[in-house]
């Protein structure tokens, strides 16, 4: 009698892009209303853009500096900007976007009011890392997904600072030795790869899970006379622990490796960042929701992330998180 291989349960296991996913998604919640869709469409647009600039980046010539500084005075790539104006380019055309927040500008771009449609803020750090675009180390785009209350163009800001937990989507796009776009819409993370072949997202791991434990840490370790005491008794415990240390530089890669792998990614307060350095609306808090619905924490010198009540727009965040486990042995420093 032959080997019969199996019956394939194609029910199962078949290509899905990210444009057939969200709308698998979307059907199996009635009260969707295709508003995502939508609005991730653009978003995957505006990333595959990016990623072509990116990779082009040197035969182009738009590496280095632009010569000019963002609203948190720090230097500005060439690529901040490219990002940026692509990212509204695509986001600006979809008619249920009523505001754009981006970490290179100071204030908030209302595009439309409730009534004219307006019913998502779209808040992004259109390029993370961008300090290592000129030596093609991973780079990426990090975005968060607020719905807008009625009235939310009269109240500006007010209307947007929400803490992370109103999140109803975040995600990554990582423009590393594959474009790998990573998202949770508050049912689990989905992992995508672009295929360069077919120019589409397509899906390589649904409901990612983090490790629960992995004995690595990622900090920038020439900080550490700056950190507070907990921290340093941290690192001198992993020291002991025979710990691993990763640390790119760019946090859309270091989270992604620590999703992936586990272990725990730390920006703890430092002299020039007494606060911590990363920004909580569009760094902190959309890292956060994905390493939480991964299984993972993700905690502040203030508690929860997810919890912060923001005051600004552009306010920054100490960030510790990760593998469960990791992130209980950094706590239990700084509570001691
Ligand atoms: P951005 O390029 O958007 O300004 O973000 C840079 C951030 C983040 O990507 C990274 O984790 C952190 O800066 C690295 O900071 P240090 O160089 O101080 O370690
Ligand atoms: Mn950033
Ligand atoms: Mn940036």
């Amino acid at each position: 009698m032959p080997q019969t291989t199996p019956p394939h349960d194609w029910t199962e296991d078949n290509l899905q892009s990210l444009q057939s996913h969200i709308l698998a998604e979307e059907q199996a919640h009635p009260e969707a209303t295709g508003d995502f869709s939508w609005i991730l469409s653009a978003i995957a647009l505006a990333t595959k853009t990016i990623a072509n600039k990116v990779r082009r980046a040197r035969i182009d010539d738009v590496l280095g500096e632009l010569g000019e500084t963002n609203t948190h005075g720090e230097s500005q790539q060439k690529l901040d900007v490219i990002a940026n104006d692509i990212i509204k380019a695509c986001l600006g055309a979809r008619a249920n976007i009523g505001v754009l927040v981006s970490e290179e500008d100071e204030e908030p771009m209302v595009l439309r009011t409730h009534a004219e449609g307006g019913r998502y803020a779209v808040l992004f750090d259109p390029l993370d890392g961008s300090s290592n675009i000129d030596f093609s180390v991973g780079v990426g785009t990090i975005f968060s997904i607020l719905r807008l209350e009625d009235g939310h163009a009269a109240k500006g800001v007010d209307a947007i600072l929400h803490d992370g937990a109103q999140q109803v989507a975040a995600g990554y796009v990582l423009f590393g030795s594959s474009t790998v776009f990573v998202l949770t819409t508050g049912n689990g993370v989905d992992m995508f790869v672009l295929d360069q072949s077919i120019g589409a997202f397509v899906l390589v791991k649904s409901k990612l899970r983090i490790p629960e434990a992995n004995s690595t840490y990622s900090i920038n370790e020439a900080n550490t006379k700056q950190f507070p005491q907990g921290y340093r008794n941290y690192l001198d415990w992993a020291h002991d622990s025979n710990y691993t240390s990763r640390y790119i530089g760019s946090m859309v890669a270091d989270v992604h490796r620590t999703l992936l792998k586990g272990g725990v990614f730390l920006y703890p307060p430092t002299d020039a960042h007494p606060k911590g350095k990363l920004r909580l609306m569009y760094e902190a808090n959309p890292m956060s929701m994905i390493i939480e619905e991964a299984g993972g924490r993700a905690i502040s010198d203030r508690g929860r992330v997810l919890d912060i009540k923001p005051d600004s727009l552009h306010q920054r965040s100490v960030v510790i998180m990760g593998s469960p486990e990791e992130v209980a042995h950094v706590e239990r420093f700084l509570d001691s």
